[in-house]
C-alpha cells in the first residue's frame, strides 16, 4: 500500500457500512476504525456522569480526559471506554436514539474527530466508516465509498442484525429509529452526513455483503494500480 492508504465508508444507519468496512478491512490486511463505535462511547459517558447528552459544552472537556481506545489486539477490535470494554452496552437502543444528539455538537465532533486523526496516524492502514469519514476526517484518502440502501431495506437489515445478537426490536422502532438518525444526521450543521466529493456510490439494496466487498476491493485494487502506473 502507498503513503495515503485511509479507506473510508459513509453512509445511513444499517446500510451495512460496519460489516462491510470490517470484512474490506481484513481481505485487505488493514486495520478497521469503528467511528460510530466512539460515538456511542461519548453518549455512555454522558448519561454515565449523569450529563444531558444535549450539554455538549459538559461532556466535550470529560470526553477528552476520559480513556477511550481499541484494544487493537482483536478484530474488530472492541472498545473500552475508561478500563471497561463498552462494545456491547453501546449498541442497545438506549443509545442509538440518543447518540445522533450528541453527535450534532460541534464540540464534540472536534474532540473525536481530533482523536480518530491521531489513530490513523498511529494505524496508517484504515479502512474507517462513519458519517463524515470521507468530507471531513479524511479528505484525502486513498478511495471514498458511499453505501447506502433503501430505508425498508435498512430497517430489515437492522432487525436481522440485533436479532442474530439476542435483541428483540420491532420493525417500526427501528424504523423510527433509522428515520429519525438519518433526518438528524443529514441536516446537522457540523459534520453531516454527506456523499463525500468523488465518492464510490454503492446502493446496496439488492446486493449481498459479499457483492458489496468485492466491488470495494475491487476498487481499491484499481486505484492502487493506476496510482503504480504513474509513479517512477
Ligand atoms: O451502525 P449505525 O450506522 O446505526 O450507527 P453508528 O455508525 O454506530 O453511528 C451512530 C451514530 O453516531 C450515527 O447515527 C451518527 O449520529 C453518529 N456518527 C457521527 O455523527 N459521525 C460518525 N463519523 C459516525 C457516527
Amino acid at each position: 500500500m502507498p503513503s495515503n492508504r485511509i479507506i473510508t465508508i459513509d453512509g445511513p444507519a444499517g446500510s451495512g457500512k460496519s460489516t462491510v468496512a470490517h470484512l474490506l478491512a481484513e481481505r485487505l490486511g488493514i486495520d478497521y476504525l469503528d467511528s460510530g463505535a466512539m460515538y456511542r462511547a461519548a453518549t455512555l459517558l454522558a448519561l454515565k456522569r449523569g450529563i444531558d447528552p444535549a450539554d455538549g459544552e459538559t461532556l466535550a472537556p470529560v470526553l477528552e480526559e476520559a480513556t477511550l481506545r481499541f484494544d487493537w489486539s482483536k478484530s474488530p477490535p472492541p472498545l473500552c471506554l475508561d478500563g471497561e470494554d463498552v462494545s456491547t452496552a453501546i449498541r442497545t437502543m438506549e443509545f442509538s436514539s440518543q447518540v445522533s444528539e450528541v453527535a450534532r455538537q460541534g464540540v464534540i465532533r472536534e474532540v473525536l474527530v481530533r482523536q480518530q486523526q491521531r489513530i490513523a496516524s498511529e494505524h496508517p492502514h484504515l479502512v474507517t466508516e462513519g458519517r463524515d469519514q470521507g468530507s471531513v476526517v479524511f479528505p484525502d484518502a486513498l478511495v471514498h465509498f458511499y453505501l447506502h440502501a433503501d430505508p425498508a431495506v435498512r430497517a430489515r437489515r437492522r432487525v436481522d442484525q440485533l436479532a442474530g445478537q439476542g435483541i428483540e426490536v420491532q420493525l417500526e422502532e427501528i424504523t423510527a429509529d433509522i428515520e429519525r438518525r438519518d433526518r438528524i444526521d443529514s441536516t446537522r450543521t457540523v459534520g453531516p452526513l454527506v456523499r463525500p466529493e468523488g465518492a464510490v456510490d454503492i446502493d446496496s439494496s439488492s446486493m449481498s455483503i459479499e457483492e458489496v466487498v468485492d466491488v470495494m476491493a475491487g476498487e481499491v485494487e484499481s486505484k492502487l494500480s493506476s496510482e503504480e502506473g504513474t509513479s517512477c
